[in-house]
């Protein structure tokens, strides 16, 4: 992920003047990697030495929250991958220590600046589909699908105690919560490990979620990271009375649109769409945008949060992170206790 923070930096207009590694003799070659000006040996000396404005936190899971206390601690603005923290605890305190440095800092929940997400939030903000009873979809992905499969996310010592829950259906979740303005309040989760992995303790494979929100909407949600064939199917459909949405992140410049009169299939046209879908249509229509645009402009408002310019609606911040990790946590709680209904905390 450095790279493509780096280069959406880049193109936000940042010069990337710094980069660590994971050891001090791996500094330049993260360097060239990402396209820096210089590597060092490790990120106190950066923090000391280099005068960075923000720092993008792109280490495995267990790493982020050192880093980030560090930058804060100097001064800096914070971008830190998902999953925010491994537990709770730790998510609750770097977004306390945020607020407390008066500093920006936000995770890259960047699926909500494709600008047919930013569609069907305005819609639902506009009441477009009537009364919304039911939110359905997941995430899957194929690349943990053979036993032999291996990263440092299946080892929870790194990538925590959750898997395929923190590091997908938190974009689920957060999708949803997003564009429907509407929190889950409680759960049922069930999670499977399909692979025997040299683990420590094994994480979940998958995880199938049902779900209540505050308002009552009632809600399904299947992640699998061992889904052959499948390689970043987000896909949310929200069904109301008068109008239902299908988003699907494969697909992202088409919004679909049922109606009990007939159904439509919306393209990305900054002429047709709503003024805050149509301000992340960077390109005329029939020019496809993609995952690097959603997370150029991810980069491009922090840093112009950073700037004091404005804060940009829908900009996801630590608080954002933090509420993730919560679900996260109440889903393994659900499935310890075989199914239980859980509360998310607050
Ligand atoms: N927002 C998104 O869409 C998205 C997508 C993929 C991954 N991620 C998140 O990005 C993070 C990184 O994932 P990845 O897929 O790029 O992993 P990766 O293994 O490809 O890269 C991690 C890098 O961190 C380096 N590293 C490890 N420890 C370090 C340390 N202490 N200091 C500096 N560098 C260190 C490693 O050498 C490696 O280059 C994870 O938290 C992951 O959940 C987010």
């Amino acid at each position: 992920m450095g790279r493509v923070h780096a280069e959406a930096a880049r193109r936000a207009g940042a010069s990337v003047v710094a980069a660590v590694a994971s050891t001090p003799e791996g500094a330049d070659r993260a360097a060239r990697t990402v396209g820096a000006e210089r590597g060092y040996p490790d990120l106190d000396a950066l923090l000391a030495e280099a005068g960075v404005d923000v720092v993008h936190v792109c280490t495995p899971n267990a790493r982020h929250a050192e880093a980030v206390r560090a930058a804060l601690a100097a001064g800096a603005h914070v971008i830190c991958e998902k999953p925010l923290a491994v537990d709770g605890v730790e998510a609750a305190s770097l977004a306390d220590a945020a607020v407390a440095a008066g500093r920006v800092a936000t995770v890259p929940f960047v699926y909500r600046f494709h600008p047919m997400v930013r569609e069907l939030r305005s819609r639902l903000a506009d009441g477009q589909a009537g009364a919304v009873s039911t939110v359905s979809g997941g995430y899957l992905q194929d690349w943990l699908s053979r036993p032999t499969d291996d990263d440092w996310r299946v080892d929870p010592v790194v990538g925590g105690p959750s898997r395929a829950f923190a590091d997908i259906g938190s974009h689920w979740c957060d999708l949803v919560e997003f564009v429907t303005g509407d929190r889950i309040h409680r759960l049922s989760a069930q999670t499977t490990t399909v692979h025997a992995r040299p683990s420590s303790r094994p994480t979940e494979d998958a995880a199938v979620v049902q779900f209540a929100t505050e308002a009552g909407v009632l809600g399904t949600l299947v992640v699998s990271q061992v889904a052959a064939g499948r390689k970043n199917r987000l896909h949310v459909e929200v069904s109301g009375t008068e109008a239902s949405y299908a988003f699907d992140q494969e697909d992202p410049e088409r919004l679909w649109v049922g109606g009990r009169g007939g159904n439509q299939v919306l393209v990305r046209d900054p002429q047709t769409l709503s003024p805050a879908a149509a301000r992340y249509a960077r390109l005329p229509a029939g020019h496809a945008q993609g995952y690097q645009d959603c997370f150029d402009a991810f980069v491009a408002d922090t840093y112009r949060a950073v700037l004091d310019e404005d804060r940009p609606d829908g900009l996801p911040t630590f608080a954002d992170g933090l509420r993730t990790v919560r679900i996260t946590e109440a889903v393994l709680r659900s499935a310890a206790a075989a199914g239980e209904w859980t509360e998310v905390d607050r």
